[in-house]
């Protein structure tokens, strides 16, 4: 029986997706014992934008969010999502950190690891890879899909390869904007099946309005683990409903064997907390929208609904046509990146400034001049003399690999945080997020000092 496994993601991308990842542990802890009994393979419960999200929005410790969370799901595995060598932050941290911080991660209840890099630059991933499985825990390779003349489906299947040969554990298809179509990824996922015995795993997002469908073309064709998120928590940006999925292939041969009573529990849980987050207008309804425009552009919803707003704040709304348009052009000359973060927001604004500013390339962010000098890895197709020569005139482009030229962070951050760290983690979480730890920090030192002179009356 080709049973068909779940990877539960409501409570790292479902509430990233649709509520700014606000849910906090009060929301969350409750619940997890429920879930644990509904026999899912694993939860995504940490990573991407939750750890950030804890720090900054609800001065929670992530840390302490996932020894809490682990306490309580005794037979589900714990998966995170992490971003290669820039692990949960926006830039490429040292490998030291790295290290660290997966190594921490892993010994505080991860058992799963997603790893991805916004450009499939294969370094970027190589000291997650090897810690992850140094650790002892599973290191699934995700690729960045996206579409262009070059990822091909040999492209995807090569890559594949190079995952394979590195020691990966599983392999992603990780569709961020909701892009793949169900009969393309019933090709693809029949050729990739040809060449690996390496259980595969798709992940998308209802963005399009193609998910579903794809998702039970992706089953047709023999995946044998798919992203869901519990019905409150799904669709529109997030991912296609649980128990839709658990229903629709109940007494087939790819039954999920998932108890659709205990999912029911779960979801009347989680009904309430969005209805709060709806009426406090955390949730928009936009964002539960389909948008086919994703297609016809291959512009991710968020990034054109960024794109709009960037573009009204500039005055120039009646140019948003010519910007679409464009960002094709950019994604062309910059060697096809996929537009994932942070290159969403990279070739967006890019787009933006060739279009208003009278000139292609007249205005070039800093960022941008840094991915062309390679310093984000290496793009799929070479970058052209001429844009090269345009966008970082005569500087040079590296060919090693970025994080080569970064040196060990960890003691130097130490040192820099002092005594308001406790731990560790503590120091990871400030090295990531500097500015938003060190208030984390401080409150908390506070709230111990209060305790304290409290204590002592
Ligand atoms: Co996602």
């Amino acid at each position: 029986m080709a049973k068909v496994k779940i990877t539960e993601t409501s409570l790292r991308d479902g509430h990233q997706s649709l509520i700014a990842t606000r849910l906090s542990n009060n929301e969350i802890l409750p619940i997890v014992e429920e879930m644990d009994k509904a026999g899912f393979y694993s939860m995504e419960v940490w990573g991407g934008a939750t750890f950030d999200a804890c720090l900054r929005f609800l001065n929670e410790d992530p840390w302490e969010r996932l020894r809490q969370i682990r306490k309580r799901a005794k037979n589900t595995k714990l998966q995170m999502l992490s971003r290669g060598q820039n692990i949960l932050g926006y830039k490429h941290y040292a490998d030291d950190i790295v290290e660290l911080f997966l190594k921490k991660a892993i010994s505080e209840g991860i058992d799963i690891v997603r790893v991805f890099d916004a450009l499939n630059d294969i370094r970027n991933l190589e000291k997650s890879i090897n810690t992850v499985k140094k650790e002892g825990a599973h290191c699934q390779c995700a690729i960045s899909y996206t579409t262009s003349p070059i990822h091909t489906k040999e492209f995807y299947i090569n890559l594949i390869k190079q995952f394979e040969s590195v020691g990966a554990d599983s392999i992603c298809i990780k569709d961020m904007s909701g892009i793949l179509l169900p009969y393309d990824a019933y090709d693809l996922i029949k050729d990739i099946k040809k060449v690996t015995k390496l259980p595969i795993e798709l992940h998308n997002h209802c963005t399009s309005g193609i998910a579903q469908m794809t998702m039970l073309k992706a089953i047709e064709a023999g995946i044998d683990i798919v992203d869901t998120a519990i019905s409150p928590l799904s669709s529109g940006t997030s991912q296609p409903a649980t128990e839709s999925l658990v229903h629709t292939l109940k007494g087939t041969e790819y039954d999920t064997g998932i108890d659709v009573d205990c999912l029911g529990k779960v979801a009347d849980y989680f009904k309430p907390i969005m209805n709060k987050y709806i009426e406090n207008k955390t949730l928009s309804t936009k964002v539960l929208m389909t948008e086919p425009k994703t297609l016809q552009f291959q512009v991710p919803g968020g990034m054109m609904s960024n794109m709009i707003s960037q573009m009204k704040e500039l005055n120039a709304s009646d140019k948003y046509e010519d910007v679409l348009a464009e960002i094709p052009k950019v994604r062309e000359d910059l060697g096809y990146p996929p537009l994932v973060t942070p290159m969403s927001q990279m070739v967006g604004t890019q787009a933006v400034f060739n279009i208003i500013s009278g000139g292609r390339y007249k205005i070039i962010p800093t960022e941008i001049k840094k991915y062309v000098q390679g310093l984000y890895g290496k793009p799929a197709v070479e970058i052209s003399d001429e844009i090269t020569k345009k966008i970082i005139g005569d500087e040079k482009v590296i060919t090693v690999r970025p994080a080569d030229l970064l040196e060990d962070e960890f003691e130097k951050n130490k040192k820099e945080i002092g005594d308001l760290a406790e731990s560790v983690e503590d120091i990871l979480s400030y090295t990531l997020f500097p500015q938003v730890t060190k208030e984390f920090l401080e409150k908390r030192r506070f709230k111990e000092y209060e305790n304290s002179e409290r204590g002592t009356i």
